[in-house]
Parts: C-alpha cells; sequence; structure tokens
C-alpha cells in the first residue's frame, strides 16, 4: 500500500526550508525525520523511546568537477509504504526471517542543475536503513564521488569498539575507548604489541562500529548490499561526537565511478537498550536483495579440517614444494626442483586427513599449499604468483578425488591469490572449470599483501567489486566460496547463498603471531559478524605453540572457549582447525565438535556484553536437538541458562562441557569436564566460566 503524500504542501514547505518528514519504525519505538535544511541540505535525525540517537546529520555527496549533490535541494515527492513479510534463508541462525518495516523515498531536486536525487529510509523495529540513489536524467550521466557527505551526529562522547582506518586491511584487534580517546590513540594502536601491520592507515575508523552511550543505548553503524562502491569508514570528530562516512580512495584519491542507475549501499544503524537484540537482529540481511541462485539444492553448510594449522605451529611444515625462487610459471618445470621435504600438501598427508575427516564424521578437507607458485608468494612485485590449475608433483589431484569420494568426503581448494588479482582474474575461467572436473564443490580464496592492480585498495570499489565478480562466476560453477582478506562483509550471502562465509577480521591464525585478547571472540559477534558469517577457524585444543619449535604462542582461551565458539561465531562453514592428533588425545571434548550442529531452525541470544561474555543457544535445522555456547573475557563469571527456550514438559539429555575448577587460560587451560544430566524447560543451570573461559552443551 503506498500513500502519496501532499505533493503540492511539500513543494510549498521544501521552499521555505521547513518541510520536515516523520517516519515511525512498525512498534513505534524509533522515529526518524527527514527535511532540508534552509540551504536545501539532505537532513535525516533518529530517535529511540523518545531519546535522541542521531542528531540532525546531513547527507549527500561531494562530485568530482562539478556542484556537490549535497545542497540547494527541494522535496519535489515523497511516499510512504509499509512492508511485512516472512522469507526461509538457505541457510543460517534463523530459518525465518520477518522482514517487517515502514519506509519513506524522498525525491530531491537540486535547484540550479535540476539534479534528481533519491534517498529511500526504512525503519524497522531494531533500527534504521537508508540508500541513496542516482535514477537516470538528463543532466547527470557518469560522475566520480569524491567523497561522501553522511554524517552520523551522535549525542555524547558514547564508549566505541573500534579498529584503526586502514583501506587493506581489518585484521586488527578492537581498541575500546571512548569517542573523544580515538583521535589521540590511533596512530598508538597500530604499535601495540596486539596490532596487525598497517597497510595505508588513516584517521577513520572502521565499520562494522559498536557504540554504547553512558545510558545504556548500544548502537551499530555499518553498511548493507555493498556492490559497485567503495566500501565507508568513518571520520571522528571528536569534539562534536560527530562521525562521517570516509569511502575507500584509488590512489588517484577518487572514491566511487557511477552512472545514473546506480545506488549506494545501504547505510545501516542498529539500535536498542538491550545488547542481545543487536546480536539478533537481521535487519542488514534484510536490506539485501532476496537469494538470486535458482536451484541452491548444492549448497551445504560443512564442517571441515584442513591441511593448514601446520603451517602455522612453527613444526616447519610449509605451503611450497621446494626452497628453489624465481619460480616463473608455466616455465618452470617443478619435476626437477627438489622438493624441501617440508611440504605440507603431499597426497599421502592429504589421504591421512581424508581418513581422519571420515572417521570422525566432517564433511570436508581443505588443502592449501597444492599448487604452483608458493615459492615466489611476494605480494606486489610479481604480477603472476600462482597458477591455479597445476597441482605440485607431489599433490595428484585424480588419486586423492578418488579416495576422498570413497570415503565420504569433498576437499576444499584453496586459491591464495597474495593479492595479484588481474592474474587471478585471468584465470577464474580455467580455475572454475578445473575445480568441477576434478569434484571440488567450494574453494577458499585470499588476498594476503597489497593489491595488484597497483591502484586499488582491499576495500575500494574495483576490489567491492571483485569479489562480488567472483561469487556470481563461482555461483555458475555451483562453487562455494570463503574468503579471507576480502572486504567486510554486508549480508550479501542472502543474495548469494553460495558466499558461506569470509574471515575478513582477525581470526585464529593470529593466535600463532601476536596473539588475540581474550575479549576478541565477545566483541567479534558485535561487530563482524553483524556483516555476516565468518570463517574464525576455532577448536584449537593445544595452544601452547612452544611444543612444536621455535613458536613462543599461547592461546588466549581455555579450551572449552573454543568449543563454545561453535554456536557463538556464527558461520554455516566450521573448521575444526586443530591438528588431528591434538583431537586424538580429548576424546571426549572433541565430540562436542563432531555433534554441533551448522545450520540452525532458531537461535536464542540469552546473556550479552559486548567485550564482557555473550551467550547463546541454538536450534539444529530440522532436528529437536540445542547447543549452547557461553564465553566470558580475561574475567572469571557465572552464567545462569534457563532452559525456557525448550519445549515445556519434556525431559532432555544435556551434555555439559565445562572449564575445569582451576582452569585458566594462561596458565591451566586444559583444564575441563564433561558430564551428562537430566533438564526440563523449567531446570536452572548456574555454571561457573574460569577467566578466559566458556561453556557449552548439547541437549537432545
Ligand atoms: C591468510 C589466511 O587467513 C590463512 O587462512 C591462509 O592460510 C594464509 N593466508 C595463506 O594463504
Ligand atoms: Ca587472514
Amino acid at each position: 500500500m503506498k500513500r502519496h503524500l501532499l505533493f503540492a504542501a511539500f513543494v510549498l514547505f521544501s521552499a521555505l526550508g521547513y518541510a520536515n518528514i516523520s517516519l515511525y519504525s512498525p512498534d513505534k519505538q524509533l522515529n526518524l525525520t527527514f527535511k532540508v535544511s534552509e540551504d536545501g541540505e539532505p537532513v535525516y535525525a533518529l530517535s529511540y523511546k523518545n531519546k535522541p540517537v542521531i542528531k540532525e546529520s546531513k547527507m549527500g555527496f561531494h562530485i568530482q568537477w562539478s556542484t556537490p549533490l549535497a545542497h540547494d535541494f527541494t522535496i519535489v515527492d515523497a511516499t510512504q509504504n509499509s512492508v511485512d513479510h516472512t522469507w526461509e534463508t538457505v541457510w543460517g541462525e534463523n530459518r525465518f526471517i520477518r522482514n517487517h518495516y515502514n519506509e519513506l523515498v524522498v525525491k530531491l531536486k537540486q535547484k540550479e542543475t535540476n539534479r534528481i536525487l533519491l534517498i529511500t529510509f526504512r525503519l524497522f523495529n531494531d533500527g534504521l536503513g537508508f540508500r541513496y540513489d542516482f535514477p537516470m536524467q538528463d543532466n547527470l550521466l557518469h560522475f566520480i564521488i569524491q567523497e561522501e557527505i553522511t554524517q552520523f551526529n551522535l549525542t555524547g562522547d558514547h564508549t566505541a569498539f573500534w579498529l584503526p582506518g586502514d583501506y587493506d586491511t581489518n585484521e586488527y584487534p578492537t581498541t575500546i575507548s571512548k569517542l573523544s580517546e580515538i583521535n589521540q590513540l590511533i596512530d598508538k594502536v597500530r604499535e601495540e604489541p596486539l596490532a596487525a601491520k598497517s597497510f595505508t592507515p588513516n584517521l577513520a575508523i572502521q565499520t562494522p562500529l559498536l557504540l554504547k552511550s553512558d545510558n545504556g543505548l548500544y548502537i551499530n553503524i555499518h553498511e548493507a548490499a555493498l556492490v559497485n562502491f567503495a566500501a565507508m569508514q568513518l571520520n571522528v570528530d571528536d569534539l562534536n561526537f560527530q562521525l562521517s562516512a570516509h569511502l575507500v580512495p584509488d590512489f588517484r584519491g577518487n572514491k566511487v565511478y557511477a552512472q545514473t542507475g546506480d545506488r549506494s549501499p545501504w547505510r545501516t544503524i542498529i539500535v536498542s537498550d538491550d545488547a542481545r537484540d543487536i546480536l539478533a537482529s537481521n535487519l542488514i540481511l534484510n536490506l539485501n536483495e532476496p537469494c538470486k541462485i535458482e536451484d541452491f539444492s548444492w549448497i551445504k553448510p560443512m564442517k571441515y579440517i584442513g591441511v593448514w594449522w601446520e603451517y602455522f605451529t612453527g613444526g616447519g611444515s610449509s605451503w611450497s614444494y621446494t626452497k628453489h625462487q624465481g619460480i616463473r610459471i608455466g616455465e618452470t618445470d617443478y619435476s626437477k626442483l627438489t622438493p624441501s621435504g617440508k611440504h605440507g600438501a603431499t597426497t599421502e598427508n592429504v589421504k591421512y586427513h581424508i581418513d581422519f575427516a571420515a572417521k570422525h564424521g566432517f564433511d570436508a578437507v581443505l588443502v592449501e599449499g597444492w599448487n604452483e607458485g608458493w615459492e615466489d608468494n611476494v605480494a606486489f612485485v610479481k604480477d603472476e604468483i600462482y597458477n591455479f590449475t597445476k597441482p605440485y608433483p607431489d599433490f595428484d589431484v585424480k588419486k586423492l578425488r578418488q579416495y576422498a569420494s570413497e570415503k565420504g568426503i569433498v576437499l576444499i581448494m584453496h586459491h591464495e591469490t597474495t593479492s595479484a588479482v588481474i592474474s587471478y582474474e585471468r584465470q577464474l575461467d580455467t580455475a572454475f572449470r578445473f575445480m568441477v572436473t576434478h569434484g571440488y564443490p567450494a574453494v577458499k580464496t585470499g588476498y594476503v599483501g597489497p593489491i595488484i592492480p597497483r591502484s586499488e585498495h582491499h576495500d575500494g570499489q574495483w576490489m567491492v567489486n571483485h569479489y562480488n565478480r567472483v561469487i556470481e562466476k563461482a555461483a555458475e560453477y555451483k562453487i562455494m566460496v570463503n574468503s579471507h582478506e576480502s572486504v567486510r562483509p554486508t549480508g550479501l550471502c542472502r543474495t548469494y547463498p553460495n558466499w558461506l562465509a569470509a574471515e575478513s577480521a582477525r581470526g585464529t591464525e593470529f593466535e600463532s603471531f601476536r596473539g588475540n585478547h581474550p575479549n576478541h571472540t565477545t566483541i567479534l559477534p558485535f561487530t563482524r559478524l553483524v556483516g555476516g558469517p565468518m570463517d574464525y577457524t576455532p577448536g584449537i585444543f593445544e595452544g601452547d605453540l612452544s611444543i612444536y619449535g621455535s613458536n613462543p604462542a599461547k592461546l588466549s582461551s581455555t579450551l572449552v572457549k573454543q568449543l563454545a565458539l561453535y554456536v557463538i561465531m556464527y558461520s554455516p562453514l566450521q573448521m575444526a582447525a586443530d591438528l588431528p592428533v591434538n583431537y586424538e588425545k580429548h576424546p571426549d571434548a572433541f565430540q562436542f565438535i563432531k555433534d554441533v550442529a551448522v545450520d540452525w531452525d532458531t537461535t536464542c541470544i540469552l546473556e550479552a556484553e559486548p567485550g564482557d561474555f555473550i551467550t547463546i543457544a541454538r536450534k539444529a535445522r530440522g532436528k529437536d536437538e540445542w547447543f549452547i555456547g557461553s564465553i566470558t573475557d580475561e574475567h572469571a563469571r557465572e552464567t545462569v541458562i534457563s532452559f525456557s527456550f525448550l519445549k515445556p514438559g519434556k525431559q532432555y539429555e544435556l551434555t555439559l562441557y565445562a572449564d575445569g575448577d582451576n582452569a585458566h587460560w594462561q596458565d591451566n587451560p586444559k583444564s575441563y569436564s564433561v558430564k551428562n544430566m537430566k533438564i526440563t524447560s523449567k531446570t536452572k543451570l548456574k555454571q561457573k566460566i574460569a577467566a578466559g573461559g566458556g561453556m557449552s552443551a548439547r541437549i537432545r
């Protein structure tokens, strides 16, 4: 039902600069107002339960060699619309998702230039999304966006959970500080012992950004449906508590190459006074287009192991086949080179992993280091690094396919590009055809190091289009994708559910480099995961890497917390990342990883406070079986779980995986207990969680 507001009244009011349009969320708790200022600037504001969340904030764009699309506007039309329907996910945290919002579309005309800009606002019970449309028109065709003006004017000095701006990496630890402290801290945090290597430091901060106000309001700012646009970072004006869009540029400083008919991604603001609502929000998925893949029967959530962690432990295993450098792809004859004896992806080692996966009920085995080129993975200085159709001489593709399929296991291919993206694009079709020929249903892609073309950043428009192109092309070949070092997700997995997961944040690999803080996984679900599933690769049982050789690293978690992460860190693709031998030493704890589901009917967020703790219960898809995960930061705590989400009057068996009495992430991480008990929907369970620890449970 579309309601055209009084057109004449708007022209009159807006000409005077007074038009003020108001929109409520379906539950009336959120209110959006929109107007054009006396200078004709588009301005929006948002309130929650009658208190301001975003004060009057400007909107629009700076355009190269042209009048900004930012002032001198009148409102020429405004329409409102309500939508309420429920859709079914291909996979997800919930089988059904309600999409319920009120919408306002304003049509703005710039007086001097006659150019038209549309802004669409969608107000849900859990927040706001808005986007810009550049409709086809006589006075605008091709244009270059030099900056987006969108502001987020906050009401005070909120606590922010932030990553420093960087156009090329999001593998930073999160810093928690007041908004007013960000500008003083931003350079310092890049030098802290845990910091990631900065590629392209800048003074903005990254999204998804979580904020908490002094009076307990939680605000998440991000974007949805990032298509043909640069990712948005945020400038911080710490005197006025004002954030504003900072689009990732190319090396010319240009942000977006646009054409009329294009539109921006949605800018999203999720709001609640209950932290659990931020984790339960489906706003970003709802703002994405429905699934574009008609037959998605080939898309399957998976649990996998891999020839992977052995490259990180310091035990000597390597991706490359030889020690020879100066490889020329297509010219170097590997069969003439002497193997180093350290190569991980040998036929024998992969068979051993297939056996282990089959014995323990996994779906898949990832193999990294299978193809020619790893000896020379020098980012940026080399155009052609890898050959994606040439296995190393000691990796027998045909035999392994046969072996895996006899054991009911599929292999996941690895395409590390080391960011030689042009070379990857040239090979993409043949690479995917090679996968189809050899029975690989999924690929892990990787973008380590600076990008080729050398004018581009990881999070700029060109690379955004690359990641999306790979997903679409993979869908044509019925291939599922897990991308690493790609731009942080914006819910596109709804449209392309073959995009099973992305890393796009600091994952478990960092436990072997500089380490992760124990609060890391109590923050990621509020930030990175708001945009989509993360391939965090949990499940490290042996956290003391010094036992393998020279790496002194120690895991920032107890063993049981590693189990809980399978429930907390939602992904339809979950890895059991540790070495098989370490699972063999703890068969009772390993049983949880074997049992835990990767696809869900419903999700209940039981407890949550960013940076402190999270407890989640999820019902396995199509089964009367639940799993619980609970994690804490560096402080021990007690979790109290009420099982009211279970069917009343029914008895269930619960298997509890708990930290031992004296467990501690630093000096006693492997102490745990496993016990069974009977429960009903009325049971209450009090459970101690160790510092840096967790709790997990299976309920049948
Ligand atoms: C970084 C990825 O995150 C990691 O999973 C992978 O093993 C290495 N790059 C090598 O490709
Ligand atoms: Ca990575």
